[in-house]
């Protein structure tokens, strides 16, 4: 496949998917396309309307047809869900792309998503919450990426390089 994405970002939340995809993107002078916020225009209701109205399960499909719009359509940076890597057809549609996975240990998810109560699922005890979410998922995100860049103790704008470099993309 030669169009498509220059980069797409997985990741967990918080993990800075969108705040490095806006960068990157800044660098590349390329545009930014984020799944979430195209199941929200598309949907006219917020991702937690849709997890308690209609479940997981079709939240996860929408997702998987926004992933297959968005990958055929966009040229530039693209970031996913953080759940999106769950649906094993989502994942097939993301093997021919450069798909970069940002990861983060579990010190630096409790200090940036721990204790946000706009995102409940590590709110009641973070740490352990956050090891078994990241149990079922570290595989997915391995499986899905050509590279893993550590966001640890680095600056947006370092990630964002170690992400150009990890895909020998160049500035704009
Ligand atoms: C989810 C992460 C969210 C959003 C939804 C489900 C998850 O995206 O897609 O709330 O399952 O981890 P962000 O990673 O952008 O927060």
């Amino acid at each position: 496949m030669s169009s498509g994405p220059l980069v797409v970002l997985v990741g967990p939340m918080g993990s800075g998917k969108s705040t490095v995809g806006a960068l990157l993107a800044e660098r590349l002078g390329a545009p930014y396309r984020d799944t979430d916020a195209d199941i929200v225009a598309a949907e006219g209701r917020a991702i937690s309307d849709i997890f308690i109205e209609d479940g997981e399960p079709h939240f996860r499909a929408l997702e998987r047809e926004a992933v297959r719009v968005a990958l055929a359509e966009h040229t530039g940076v693209l970031a996913l869900g953080g759940g999106a890597v769950l649906d094993e057809g989502t994942r097939a549609l993301l093997a021919p792309h450069p798909v970069v996975y940002l990861s983060m240990d579990v010190e630096e998810a409790v200090k940036r998503v721990g204790l946000n109560t706009a995102r409940p699922l590590l709110a009641v005890n973070p740490r352990r919450q956050w090891r078994e979410l990241m149990d079922a998922r570290r595989h997915l995100y391995t499986e899905v990426a050509r590279a893993v860049v550590a966001t640890d103790e680095r600056t947006p704008e370092e990630v964002a390089q170690a992400v150009l470099d990890a895909l020998e993309l160049k500035d704009a």
